[in-house]
C-alpha cells in the first residue's frame, strides 16, 4: 500500500482527482470505479474545474459507482443515482450511456447484481476505483462480516453505518436498511485502487485498514493484498497511524501521484 499524507482535506482530495485526472489523460477510454458520501465532494469539484479548464476529457471514460440503497427511486435526493448527477455527471461530459449504478428498485435484485458484474467484465474490468471507508473500517457498503470474496450482492447496512448515515436522511428511522453494493471480491479485482480518508472521525478505522490485520471485519483491510493500493489521508485520518514517519519518509523519495500512474 502507498501511503499519501496531505496537510488538510483540501489537499487530499486534489492529489485524489489528479491521479484520476493523470489515468484519463494516460488512457482516455478508462473504466473508473466511483464513491459516494461527504468524502469525494471535493475530488468531484477539482475534476469539473480541471473539466470545465479544458484540461479534461471525460467523453469516452465508462464509470461504475460501487452501491446504492435499495428502495430508494433513482429522483430520491438521498439516492446516489441523485447525489452522482449534482456532484459530478451533470457538470463534466461523460456519456449518460457509459454511466452505471447499480439498481436498488430492480424487481429482481440477485440478477440485477449478477448484470452488474457481468456490465463491468464486459467494459474491460475497473481501471481504478475510487473508494472511501466508513467509521466501521467498510469499503463500499461490505459491512463488518462481509466476505472478504464477496462479489455484488444485497447487503445490509450495520447500526453504525445507519447512525453515520442519518446526517443525510434527517433521522436514523429515515435511513434504508438495504443497499446494492459491489463485493470486496469485485473491489479487489479493479486494476487499481484509490481510498480517500479525511477526518479524524475516521483514524482509528484508517490504522485498522492499513495497519491492523486483515480481516472481514474491516473490510479495508483486504486492500492490504491489492497489487496498486493508494491510500490518500489528510492529517486527521492519518493520525493514528504508528508508522505515520516512515509513510511521509518513504513518500519523499517517491514520485509524484500522477508520474505513478504514468
Ligand atoms: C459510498 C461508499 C461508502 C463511503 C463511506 C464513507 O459509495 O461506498 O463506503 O465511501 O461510507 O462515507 P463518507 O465519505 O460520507 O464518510
Amino acid at each position: 500500500m502507498r501511503v499519501i499524507i496531505r496537510k488538510n482535506a483540501e489537499s487530499a482530495c486534489v492529489t485524489a482527482a489528479r491521479t484520476i485526472a493523470a489515468l484519463v489523460h494516460r488512457k482516455p477510454n478508462a473504466v473508473l470505479g466511483l464513491a459516494t458520501g461527504g468524502t469525494p465532494v471535493n475530488c468531484y469539484a477539482e475534476l469539473i474545474r480541471l473539466h470545465r479548464q479544458g484540461k479534461l476529457d471525460f467523453s469516452n471514460v465508462t464509470t461504475f459507482n460501487l452501491d446504492e440503497y435499495v428502495g430508494l427511486p433513482r429522483e430520491h435526493s438521498q439516492s446516489f443515482y441523485s447525489f452522482m448527477h449534482d456532484k459530478f455527471f451533470n457538470h463534466v461530459n461523460v456519456a449518460p450511456s457509459r454511466v452505471h449504478l447499480p439498481d436498488g428498485m430492480a424487481s429482481d435484485l440477485a440478477k440485477a447484481c449478477d448484470d452488474y458484474e457481468q456490465q463491468i467484465t464486459d467494459a474491460g474490468g475497473i481501471d481504478l476505483q475510487l473508494l472511501g471507508i466508513g467509521s466501521d473500517g467498510h469499503i463500499a457498503f461490505n459491512e463488518p462480516g462481509s466476505s472478504l470474496a464477496s462479489r455484488t450482492r444485497v447487503k445490509t447496512l450495520c447500526l453504525e453505518t445507519i447512525r453515520d448515515n442519518a446526517r443525510f436522511f434527517g433521522s436514523e428511522a429515515a435511513v434504508p436498511r438495504l443497499s446494492v453494493t459491489m463485493g470486496v471480491g469485485s473491489i479487489m479485482d479493479a486494476r487499481r485502487c484509490l481510498l480517500l480518508v479525511t477526518g479524524a472521525n475516521k483514524a482509528a478505522a484508517v490504522r485498522s485498514a492499513i495497519e491492523g490485520p486483515i480481516t472481514s471485519q474491516v473490510t479495508a483491510s483486504a486492500l492490504q493484498m491489492h497489487r496498486f493500493a493508494t491510500v490518500v489521508l489528510d492529517e486527521g485520518a492519518a493520525s493514528w497511524l504508528t508508522r505515520k514517519a516512515d509513510y511521509q519518509f518513504a513518500e519523499s523519495s517517491m514520485p509524484d501521484p500522477d508520474e505513478l500512474l504514468g
